[in-house]
């Protein structure tokens, strides 16, 4: 670790791993719900704990991307972060919202817009709390002593990422306009600008650990930005096939959208081949590990499970089906949870000295995460494909088909519970770490 207030990070990343063991509570108590032992409902009902985990995902993701922003940007830019303690604060405060609005859904205290299901009033303190941390990093970029490409990519991934919080904050009561804004804060943020920031963290962590130059990997960075809006703007039509907008959409949408696995492709091919390339073996191969992981299983959730169902022909049937989740899941993962995993892997062994990387537990912890989430996307296969079938080729009720497909969520329930072990080891690494050295208060906000 270069610079003290690098460590501001740490506290993100232990609230990523507090919230991301309660999002999975609430994955198995809808796991039970599907198997038919729905015993909560009276207390969580299923919308409450689907809400919840959505919302506890996007929480912690965001955690993350915050605390990685924290650890990159001092090192790109050359300088002590400005105002550290507002950092602090800024995490506090988000804690807060976000628990809030988390108990609110418990006590039907929500807006059922699926994603957005933040309270109205707690969506403008989400704005002032994200307006501060671009603050934060921006000045940093400012007063900074180098403009790295990594370091403007991300930022403005980050402060886009804010501003398409808006639209979906855009008041109407046409249930067709409702879905067209939700679609630019949903998918403008995962199919956009979000690729914006793993692009730049990958870049950052492929710098650091293969030791290709800078100028190459950078080169590849703008390759990426460029593939993801050419495909991923447009490609938001394929949210507007059956909702009431204009026809169309269905060419755009189908078009474009089946554009987009090209980008998640060339992030795989990128970090194989600086991989390969990397003259310089750093010590820390587990953080190469998930790097590479990432990039690959972003691949395989996100562009190849995308484009399963993005055409129109398929999307008719398959529309808000378990074969949605199926994919949700894997792309979640791949693409945003194991990127923070991997900057977490690089970032603690910095922070706190201590080198946990070279030991099985890590190791454990990367495989069994993984066959666990591609067992889980199999389950939810599985489930979505039979309910495809008896739901919208041979007519059956909704109800009656969840009845049917009970018994592929004993699968789910297996195979998350393989996952969640994973999981759990990736913690006990993250809790034996211990904290980060030193105290950031020493640093003072002028430098
Ligand atoms: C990391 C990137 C991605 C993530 C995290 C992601 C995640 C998700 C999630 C959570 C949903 C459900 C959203 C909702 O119903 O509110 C969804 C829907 C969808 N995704 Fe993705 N996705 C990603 C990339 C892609 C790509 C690259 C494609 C196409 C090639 C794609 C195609 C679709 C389609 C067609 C739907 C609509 C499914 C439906 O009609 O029910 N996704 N995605
Ligand atoms: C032990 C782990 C988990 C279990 C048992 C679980 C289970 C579930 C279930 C049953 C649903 C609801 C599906 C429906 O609407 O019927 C769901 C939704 C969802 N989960 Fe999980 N989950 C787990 C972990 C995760 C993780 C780690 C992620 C992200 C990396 C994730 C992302 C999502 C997303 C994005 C949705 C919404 C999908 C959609 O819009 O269709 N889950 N989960
Ligand atoms: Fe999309």
């Amino acid at each position: 670790m270069k610079y003290k207030t690098q460590k501001i990070a740490y506290y993100f990343f232990a609230v990523c791993m507090l919230l991301l063991s309660l999002q999975i509570v609430y994955g198995f108590i809808m796991g039970f719900a599907h198997m038919g032992y729905d015993n909560l409902h009276s207390i969580i009902p299923f919308h409450t704990a689907r809400a919840t985990h959505t919302n506890l995902l996007v929480m912690w993701l965001l955690a993350g991307f915050m605390g990685a922003a924290y650890y990159i940007i001092p090192e790109e830019t050359e300088r002590e972060l400005i105002y550290p303690q507002l950092a602090i604060v800024q995490l506090v405060a988000l804690v807060v919202v976000g628990v809030t609005a988390i108990i609110g859904f418990h006590f039907n205290w929500w807006e059922g817009r699926k994603f957005l299901e933040i309270p109205r009033p707690l969506d403008y303190l989400v704005v002032v709390d994200v307006l501060l941390f671009i603050f934060l990093i921006g000045g940093t970029i400012w007063k900074g002593k180098r403009y790295s490409t990594t370091s403007i990519v991300l930022f403005f991934g980050l402060l886009t990422a804010a501003l398409l919080y808006l639209p979906g904050m855009i008041p109407t009561t046409n249930q067709t306009m409702d879905s067209y804004w939700r679609w630019w804060v949903v998918h403008l943020w995962v199919e956009g600008v979000w690729e914006l920031i793993m692009g730049a963290i990958l870049s950052f962590l492929l710098i650091k650990l293969t030791g290709v130059d800078r100028e190459i990997i950078e080169k590849w960075l703008y390759v990426i930005v460029g593939f993801t809006f050419l495909s991923g703007i447009l490609g938001t039509g394929h949210h507007y096939y059956f909702i009431g907008t204009p026809r169309y959409w269905l060419m755009i949408g189908g078009f474009f959208s089946a554009l987009e696995p090209l980008a998640f492709l060339g992030m795989a091919m990128y970090a194989i081949a600086m991989a390969k390339k990397g003259g310089r073996q750093h010590p820390n191969r587990l953080a190469l590990t998930w790097t590479i992981g990432c990039a690959v299983m972003s691949f395989v959730g996100a562009g190849f499970l995308g484009f399963a169902h993005t055409l129109p022909q398929v999307n008719i049937y398959t529309h808000g089906t378990l074969v949605t989740a199926m994919h949700g899941h894997l792309a979640f993962w791949g693409a945003y949870a194991m990127l923070i995993f991997a900057m977490i892997a690089y970032a603690m062994p910095q922070l706190t000295g201590r080198k946990l990387f070279d030991n099985g537990w890590s190791i454990f912890a990367f495989w069994t995460s993984n066959i666990g989430m591609v067992a889980m996307t199999l389950a939810f296969a599985v489930a979505g494909v039979a309910q495809v079938y008896l739901e919208r080729r041979m007519g059956l009720d909704f109800l009656q088909v969840q009845k049917e497909i009970e018994v592929h969520f004993l699968g789910l329930v297996l195979a998350a519970s393989l996952f969640s072990l994973g999981i759990f080891a990736f913690i006990w690494i993250f809790i034996k770490y211990g904290l980060p050295k030193g105290k950031i208060e020493n640093v003072s906000a002028a430098n």
